[in-house]
């Protein structure tokens, strides 16, 4: 044979209708039209044909554990977050795995084939870090988890987060993490990020907090992640995640802080999902958003991906593992609805996400990881419109998730049709 998988007739986000070659796990030509042999060949038939999904914020270690022990009464962060110490001391190593590897097949079928994980370092045994680190292992022929150290209950404020986030990042975790709006003070919050991002500076490691997760206009941390990512020379390795605050910052001060981002080369990381159900509860009316300055960071060339954070949680009660829903919902609150926003949305949940976790050999090019995702729709637009099926998941050369299209057919008497809910938008 000479290919291993052609994908015929596919519509690429760009519009091009093209044939896509695998070959060895790699993509190994994109045309109008490929000749030749395949071990397999699959119609895409005009469907759109994407870069995988990529969720560049999650906690696998928390997922699907949503009504354990209890649920979230106030719908809080901070009552998640003392939820989440209830469960804590009753994980077991085997059921923080199970669920974990259930997620994952559930982001696989949604195409959503690379994760960035938090995992919670703030307990003792560590076995949370342990089973994650046990599914990376597992899943790596078919997503790319990347882990990052949390310690959730604060860095300073955790009598031994300190040594068991070092302890984790011995363990092989990638990613060095902080919570620096939940340590005691703002000093410890600001101190917080100073040291782990100077430890990230000494292993050699990307940095990604939970920053300023919070309605407080004062909480102004990002600043600080901003300035030591400058004197640290962490460039394009740093993300902020969340960012909430700004939402609620003096316009003036937020005038400087884009500026010092932008030249940071800090990426910032919303969820909107949950900054839109988490924020604002202590507001009466009118309420906030609580979702970071989307649009105004893109102006300043600030990178912005979406992220997930939660599937059904102590802080989330519902979830799909879909980046179609966490777009379709950034889009809303950021208030990105002309077409080349909408079109960007779609790019923020594959490439830019991807870029934002470092995965080079990720993307629809030759010589780029065969991993890719054909939808049952017709463009990114659509895409976002119907969160629609995913016909086929290729990951690293393989298919890995099919899925057979059926539409639904109406018996209204003079109706009887088949609706698949498709609309051509005019050119
Ligand atoms: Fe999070």
């Amino acid at each position: 044979m000479e290919f291993d998988i052609i994908v015929k007739g596919g519509t690429l986000p760009d519009g091009r209708v093209a044939d896509i070659a695998i070959s060895g796990g790699k993509i190994v030509a994109i045309d109008r039209e490929i000749a030749g042999q395949a071990g397999r060949m699959i119609e895409a038939a005009g469907n759109l044909v994407a870069p995988p999904f990529v969720d560049p914020h999650f906690h696998m270690d928390a997922t699907l554990s949503y009504g354990l022990p209890r649920i979230n009464a106030s719908g809080t962060l901070l009552e998640g977050i003392s939820l989440w110490g209830e469960l804590k001391p009753l994980l077991t190593y085997e059921a923080v795995k199970e669920r974990a590897l259930a997620y994952c097949d559930w982001a696989v079928s949604m195409g959503l084939l690379a994760i960035r994980s938090h995992v919670d370092t703030c307990d003792d045994r560590l076995l949370a870090v342990e089973a994650l680190l046990e599914v990376q292992k597992e899943v790596s022929p078919y997503i790319d988890l990347q882990l990052v150290a949390f310690p959730q209950d604060g860095f300073y404020r955790s009598a031994t987060a300190r040594e068991n986030t070092i302890r984790a990042l011995d363990m092989g975790v990638q990613v060095i993490g902080g919570i620096p709006h939940f340590e005691r003070t703002m000093a410890d919050g600001t101190r917080s990020i100073t040291e782990l991002c100077e430890i990230a500076a000494d292993r050699g490691l990307m940095v990604d907090m939970h920053c300023d997760e919070t309605d407080d206009p004062l909480s102004r941390h990002i600043e600080q992640l901003a300035f030591e990512t400058q004197r640290l020379g962490l460039h394009g390795r740093v993300a902020g995640s969340h960012l909430t605050s700004m939402h609620s910052m003096d316009n003036y001060y937020v005038s400087k802080l884009l500026p010092l981002m932008a030249e940071a080369g800090v990426s910032a990381i919303p969820n909107p999902l949950i900054n839109i159900m988490l924020q604002g509860r202590h507001d009466t009316y009118p309420k906030r958003r609580g979702l970071t300055r989307v649009p105004e960071m893109l102006k300043h060339g600030i990178r912005v991906g979406w992220g997930q954070d939660c599937v059904l949680d102590p802080w989330y009660s519902l979830g799909t593992a879909d980046m179609l829903d966490v777009a379709f919902m950034g889009l809303h609150v950021a208030q990105m609805s002309s077409p080349d926003d909408m079109r960007r949305c779609f790019d923020m949940v594959t490439n830019v996400n991807a870029e934002i976790m470092g995965l080079d050999h990720l993307g629809l090019q030759v010589g780029k990881t065969a991993s890719l995702v054909i939808l049952d729709a017709g463009d990114p637009i659509e895409a976002i419109r119907l969160r629609p099926d995913r016909l086929c998941v290729i990951a690293k050369g393989k298919v890995v998730a099919e899925k057979d299209k059926r539409d639904t057919t109406l018996s209204i008497p003079g109706r009887a049709k088949s609706v698949n809910r498709r609309h051509k938008l005019p050119v």
